[in-house]
């Protein structure tokens, strides 16, 4: 059979987000009946899945028990499934050897990951399964980041008081509104693809020169920025030089103000976002234009987005939400719990967990486990 550490079988916890906004619940009822004809049981507590649109009532039809707290909850399960990091009393009422699934940001916070491990808890984080064609199913960074890029076209779409779409009316012609979307990955992809429908005129660029087949694809054109950079061995971005990134700067400030609205999804991995919109560009843009930055978690891929906020700026709306896929909670949070569900039956297959280190999946996904645990 390989190496691997068994523990039995397996309940698995779903607790209420507590994280300030998070609307998320990382199983729905959905993959709660799913994980129990996989033989795992859920427990979840009391409201869980309320703002992600499923009362406990559907858990309870699908099979769940609904506890009244976390310290309930906890003390029950040897799985936990959680969206965000786990607080410092959730970390607290964790039994030892406790799994715990979810978005752990392993790369932005290694002191976090850490203080998992020195709880005992064995901890996977969804940011680092491997992005192989076996692993497609679990991959909730570009299920989330779909959800993102679509909710960034449509904000786009309601802040700009003009339409999308190109209309002729007995008034006259409405020319259709012009879209530049920086960062053409998952969510990128998707911005193009919703602001198409939605009737815009959409440009696109970005650094993985293998990208313009996709964009154009999308019916978008591929602006040409003089700049290409190459894909990493895992498809992301590297990150440009100095010289590179003023290039693109400059050839962006340039190009820019041609556009109603600019959505930037440019990352890449565990560094600051690139600065891709100076402030200069911004000011040239035509007033009532609107920057969309959903690199602001990052830092931003505009100099003027601030993280978390909407603010104006020389006469143009800039959205710096960090929460987009919270926003639309209901869809974000059933394909997350599909990713979910499918590395906890990964995990646990036929209900019992056997946490197989020598799987590339597992051992890639795995951030944090006490010293008992290992290979
Ligand atoms: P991401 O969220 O890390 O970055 C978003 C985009 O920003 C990327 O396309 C990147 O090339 C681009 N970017 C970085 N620096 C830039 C700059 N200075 N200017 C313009 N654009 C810049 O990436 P994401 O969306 O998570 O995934 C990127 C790619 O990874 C996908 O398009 C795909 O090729 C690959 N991937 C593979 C998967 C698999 O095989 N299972 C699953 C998902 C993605």
């Amino acid at each position: 059979m390989g190496d691997f550490v068994g523990f039995g079988a397996v309940r698995v916890g779903v607790p209420r987000e507590r994280a300030a906004g998070e609307q998320r619940v990382a199983l729905v009822p959905e993959s709660v009946e799913r994980l129990a004809r996989q033989g795992v049981e859920t427990v979840v507590e009391a409201g869980a899945g309320e703002r992600a649109s499923h009362a406990d009532d559907a858990y309870v039809e699908a099979g769940a028990a609904v506890v009244a707290d976390f310290a309930e909850l906890a003390a029950g399960v040897e799985a936990v499934a959680k969206v965000q990091r786990p607080s410092a009393a959730e970390l607290e009422a964790l039994r030892e050897g406790t799994v715990l699934v979810g978005f752990l940001q392993p790369l932005t916070d290694p002191a976090g990951v850490a203080r998992l491990g020195e709880r005992g808890v064995v901890a996977f984080a969804l940011e680092s399964i491997p992005r192989i064609t076996r692993a497609q199913p679990m991959d909730a960074l570009s299920s989330q980041a779909t959800v993102a890029g679509y909710k960034a076209a449509l904000l786009a779409a309601e802040r700009l008081p003009k339409f999308f779409p190109l209309l002729m009316t007995a008034a006259g012609t409405v020319p259709p509104a012009k879209v530049l979307v920086l960062g053409a990955g998952v969510a990128g992809l998707q911005a193009i693809a919703t602001a198409r429908r939605l009737g815009a005129v959409v440009s696109a660029f970005d650094v993985r020169p293998v990208v313009k087949e996709q964009v154009e694809s999308l019916g978008a054109s591929f602006l040409d920025l003089g700049v290409r950079g190459e894909e990493t061995a895992g498809g992301y971005a590297r990150e440009l030089t100095e010289e590179e990134q003023r290039r693109q700067q400059d050839e962006l400030e340039r190009r820019i103000p041609e556009f109603d609205v600019v959505i930037t999804t440019a990352l890449v991995p565990g560094r600051p976002a690139p600065r891709l919109i100076p402030a200069g560009a911004v000011a040239r843009m035509r007033l009532g234009s609107v920057i969309v930055d959903l690199a602001a978690e990052a830092g931003g891929n505009c100099e003027l987005t601030v993280p978390g906020e909407e603010v104006e700026r020389d006469g143009v709306r800039l959205v710096g939400f960090t929460d987009l896929p919270s926003r639309m909670a209901a869809t974000a949070s059933q394909l997350l719990s599909r990713n979910v569900a499918t590395l906890l039956a990964h995990l646990a297959p036929d209900g019992e967990l056997r946490l197989a280190f020598e799987d590339e999946i597992v051992a890639g996904a795995c951030v944090a486990r006490p010293e008992g645990v290992r290979t």
